[in-house]
C-alpha cells in the first residue's frame, strides 16, 4: 500500500483551507488499515492524523505526517426485532447518509441528528449533538484499532466515557485508535424528542399533524439550513466553541447585570451558557476580515469566505475568546480540533 505525496486537503476539510499533506492514505476496509499499519513501520511513531468528514478541524498549516482517510462503508442491520433494530456502521459512511437511511425505514432515534456534517466514524470521537439529542442516547458499541495494541478492541457505551462534546477518544486515547465501525440501537416505536423549541416551531410552520421520524428529520433540517452556513458553499466546521457552564452564583450576576443572558441549568446545579449569544453581544456577529468571519446569522459558527487560511481563522476566535473573558469572564473552550 503505498501513500500519495504532497496531497492537498481544501477537499477533505469542511472549512474548506488549503494545506497540504506530506503522505496521505486512503482505506476502506479493516484488512486495509491493519496492512497500512504491517507494511509501513515508521507509521506507529509518525504524526498522524485520521481524518473522516473534516467536519470537525481546522488546518492551520501543513501537515508534516500521514493523513489516513476513513472510507469505510457499509450499513447492515446486526439484530432486529419488533421493537428496535441494531445497526453496524462502517466509520466512513456519511453521517447524513447513515439518517437519511434510518429516516427512511421510519427507525427512531437519529431524527434530531439530521444534517450534521461529518462521518459516521466522528460521531463518537465529540459525541454530536442537536436539538436535544446526543449520540451517546443510542450508541452500543464501536470497534477501534488500537495502534498501540496492534487489535481490533470493541468499546461500549462505558468505554467511551462519553460527555458533552467528549468521548475517551479525546483525551487518553487521542490518535491511538482508529475507528472502524460504529453500532447504533434504533426504535421502531420511538419516543420523540421534541422538547427544544425550534422544533415545535418549525413543525407548527410545517403544519404537521402527527409525529413521525421523518417529519422531525424534516424540521431539523429546515432549522439548520436556515441558520447554519452549508459547508459546501460557505467553508466552516460548525459551533467552534463549547457552550461554557459556569456556577449559579456567577450565572445569577451575570443574569441580573445581561438580563437577556441564555443560560439553562445543568443536573449538577451549574449553569450552560449559549457561546453564540455571548459572542454576538460582544459584536462579532456578522464579522468579516478578509475571508475570516463570524456568520451573520449564528454568532457560534466560524466561517472561511474563500481563501482565509488557518491561522486567520485560529486568530479571530482568539480574539473573540479574549472579549468574551473581557466582557463576561467566561472562557470559551474550542470544540473544533486546531492541527
Ligand atoms: N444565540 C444568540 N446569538 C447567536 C447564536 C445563538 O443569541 O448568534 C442564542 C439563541 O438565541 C439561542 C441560544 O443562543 O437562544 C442557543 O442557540 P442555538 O439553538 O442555535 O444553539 P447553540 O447552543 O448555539 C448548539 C450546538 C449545535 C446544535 C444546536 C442545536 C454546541 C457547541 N452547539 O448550538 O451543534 O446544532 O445547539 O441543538 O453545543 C455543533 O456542535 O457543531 C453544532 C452546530
Amino acid at each position: 500500500m503505498y501513500p500519495g505525496q504532497h496531497i492537498s486537503l481544501k477537499p477533505y476539510n469542511t472549512f474548506g483551507i488549503e494545506a497540504f499533506a506530506r503522505y496521505f492514505i486512503c482505506f476502506k476496509s479493516r484488512e486495509e488499515v491493519q496492512e497500512i499499519f504491517d507494511d509501513i513501520k515508521e507509521l506507529r511513531v509518525a504524526e498522524r492524523l485520521v481524518l473522516g468528514g473534516g467536519s470537525n478541524i481546522l488546518l492551520c498549516g501543513d501537515f508534516n505526517g500521514y493523513v489516513l482517510k476513513n472510507e469505510i462503508g457499509g450499513i447492515e442491520a446486526i439484530h432486529e426485532d419488533a421493537n428496535s433494530v441494531m445497526l453496524k456502521v462502517g466509520a466512513g459512511v456519511p453521517w447524513h447518509q447513515l439518517v437519511l437511511y434510518a429516516v427512511d425505514r421510519d427507525w427512531g432515534g437519529i431524527e434530531n441528528l439530521s444534517l450534521i456534517p461529518g462521518s459516521t466514524g466522528a460521531a463518537p470521537m465529540q459525541n454530536i449533538g442537536a436539538y436535544g439529542t446526543e449520540l451517546k442516547d443510542v450508541f452500543h458499541s464501536l470497534e477501534a484499532y488500537h495502534i498501540g495494541e496492534k487489535r481490533i478492541v470493541t468499546f461500549d457505551k462505558k468505554d467511551c466515557k462519553f460527555g458533552y462534546r467528549e468521548s475517551v477518544f479525546k483525551h487518553e486515547l487521542k490518535n491511538q485508535c482508529v475507528l472502524l465501525s460504529v453500532t447504533l440501537c434504533l426504535k421502531k416505536n420511538p419516543e420523540f424528542n421534541i422538547a427544544y423549541g425550534a422544533i415545535q416551531q418549525e413543525l407548527e410552520k410545517m403544519k404537521v399533524e402527527s409525529l413521525s421520524v421523518k417529519n422531525i428529520s424534516d424540521a431539523v433540517i429546515r432549522i439548520r439550513s436556515s441558520k447554519l452556513p452549508d459547508p459546501a458553499k460557505i467553508g466552516n466546521a460548525g459551533s467552534f466553541f463549547k457552550n461554557p457552564s459556569v456556577n449559579a452564583g456567577q450565572f445569577h450576576d451575570l443574569k441580573k447585570q445581561y438580563p437577556d443572558l441564555v443560560g439553562y441549568e445543568n443536573t449538577d446545579g451549574s449553569y450552560k451558557l449559549a457561546a453564540g449569544w455571548l459572542i454576538e453581544a460582544c459584536g462579532w456577529k456578522g464579522y468579516r476580515n478578509g475571508d475570516a468571519g463570524c456568520y451573520p446569522l449564528q454568532a457560534l459558527v466560524l466561517v472561511n469566505y474563500g481563501n482565509a487560511s488557518g491561522k486567520e481563522l485560529l486568530s479571530l476566535s482568539e480574539e473573540i475568546k479574549a472579549s468574551v473573558i473581557h466582557k463576561f469572564s467566561v472562557m470559551l473552550e474550542r470544540e473544533v480540533n486546531v492541527i
